[in-house]
């Protein structure tokens, strides 16, 4: 990496250095510059919108899955991109979904600042006082990203002392689920709202939300529907029930109980899982034997299995911690910590197949199911719902289309546990779609049809991780991310 072009890149207007990305290996006009081209434009000078219209601020998860694209352009930027949103962490140890940027006006995104109003209604809970964010969090995805970006440039990492700088704070993240999120008793992080877990309008999420009474829906006004078209976006009673839950946790200053709406999802476990891997390698570089989150990681892996796996559907289930509380659900249950399994088949479902200490069977059973009639079949790509559900829409946001991180997630767990052929016929559709669709949000899983926006970061990002993992030797593939 030229460390001179820092000093010189007029890109430089904003404060932060930025290093061009090196000429395409392929030549001009290639998946690296035009992915290139939509994480620049993307690029505000501290962080990246997910989208310029749709999503104007820095948004949790994107970030880290932004970041690890953004290593193979410039490892500070990358850096850069996680050390912003890190700096909004508040006090008790969660990372917020949204990092407001105060320049970008209220009506542009909803729910907006004064919806969540972080500084009054989250100093309880110790949100910051200068910086305006949401008060619900993502999936942790952050600390695998940070030992991503560090491998990237190990040199500039450990001269700028990156991870010394994000350790405490990642530390904090997964103590906060583990402790405050661990809703269920069993060990596992719970999410209080749809877009906690980040697959919003997951019909594995209609059962628990039938439970919610929505917002009048002239109480506020969805901002989404001006830059996406509504048939590829959650319905109005989604968005209802949505806001809903937002303002019961705010009006309860954003305190952590069981609260109406409460689920253990495996994806967000299962990137809690990867990313406590993570943290023992950062310890580990930082000095320390990582021995004791090494031992957590096993753990979690134990109560996901223990707690979502369902053996006959061969695929993970969300657990509704709510499920039969008031008998109202029909289950006649009796409100136990335990809830109740929910039988509708999710991408979240396989995205544990990304854990390397998953039971042998179950990461066999996980990858037939991915090539089965319910998430395989006649696809040119892994769809975010069962083909076969009856709530399956091949355009609606998270109810079928398929999306790029979901995508990257499975590739590498595919990879881990040995299924080379099919990983690599998952890379090439990825980056096939990504590119071909100018980088869509997500498309339909049989046409590769763009879907919601298009220039959308994350995408970007990660088939440029892809591109540059695939120009790597086979058998050093599976190893790249590792030391
Ligand atoms: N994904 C949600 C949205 O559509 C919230 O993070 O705005």
């Amino acid at each position: 990496m030229d460390r001179t072009a820092q000093l010189t890149s007029p890109a430089l207007a904003r404060g932060i250095a930025y290093d061009p990305p090196p000429l395409s290996p392929t030549g001009p006009g290639s998946l690296h510059v035009r992915a290139a081209r939509v994480l620049d434009g993307n690029w505000t000078g501290g962080s990246t919108v997910p989208s310029r219209n749709l999503y104007p601020h820095q948004w949790s998860w994107d970030s880290a899955f932004i970041a690890i694209g953004l290593r193979h352009l410039s490892p500070l930027r990358a850096q850069t991109e996680l050390e912003t949103l890190l700096a909004a962490q508040w006090a008790d140890g969660r990372i917020p979904h949204i990092v407001f940027n105060p320049s970008v006006p209220l009506d542009a995104y909803f729910p907006s600042p004064d919806f969540w109003r972080s500084s009054t209604a989250g100093r309880a809970a110790g949100a910051p006082r200068t910086v305006q964010t949401s008060g619900i969090v993502q999936p942790p995805v952050h600390a695998l990203a940070a030992w991503l970006v560090h491998l990237a440039d190990p040199g500039l990492s450990r001269a700028r002392g990156f991870l010394a700088g994000v350790y405490p704070r990642l530390a904090a993240w997964h103590r906060y689920l583990l402790h405050r999120r661990d809703l269920g008793g069993g060990g596992l992080a719970s999410v209080v709202h749809p877009w906690e877990q980040g697959m919003d309008n997951s019909p594995c999420w209609d059962a628990p939300l039938a439970r919610v009474a929505p917002a009048p829906a002239r109480s506020f006004r969805r901002a989404d529907l001006e830059h996406g078209a509504a048939e590829d976006r959650p319905t109005d009673l989604d968005y209802g029930r949505y806001v809903r839950l937002a303002a019961d946790y705010r009006d309860a200053e954003y305190a952590d109980r069981k609260r109406e709406f409460a689920v253990e999802d495996p994806a967000f476990n299962a990137l809690l899982i990867a990313s406590e891997h993570a943290l023992a390698r950062i310890a580990r570089e930082l000095g320390a034997t990582g021995t004791a989150r090494h031992a957590r990681a096993q753990r979690l892996t134990a109560a996901l299995v223990d707690r979502l796996w369902d053996p006959e559907r061969e695929i993970f289930l969300c657990r509704d911690l709510r499920a039969g509380a008031d008998g109202a659900d029909g289950t006649g249950g009796t409100g136990g910590a335990d809830g109740g399994l929910i039988p509708e088949r999710g991408v979240s479902g396989l995205v544990p197949l990304l854990l390397p200490e998953l039971p042998r069977e179950i990461a066999a059973a996980l990858v037939r199911t991915l090539s089965g009639p319910h998430f395989g079949t006649g696809t040119l790509l892994v769809p975010s719902y069962d083909l076969l559900g009856e709530a399956f829409d091949p355009h609606r946001y998270w109810r079928g289309p398929a999306w790029f991180n979901t995508g990257w997630l499975l590739e590498r767990g595919l990879r881990e546990h040995g299924e080379r052929e099919r990983a690599d016929a998952l890379a090439e559709a990825v980056l096939r779609t990504a590119d071909a669709s100018g980088f869509a949000e997500y498309v339909d899983p049989y046409t590769g049809e763009a879907c919601g926006a298009t220039g959308f970061s994350w995408t970007a990002a990660l088939a440029l991780d892809l591109h540059h993992r695939q120009r790597a030797p086979h058998d050093e593939r599976q190893n790249l991310d590792k030391s």
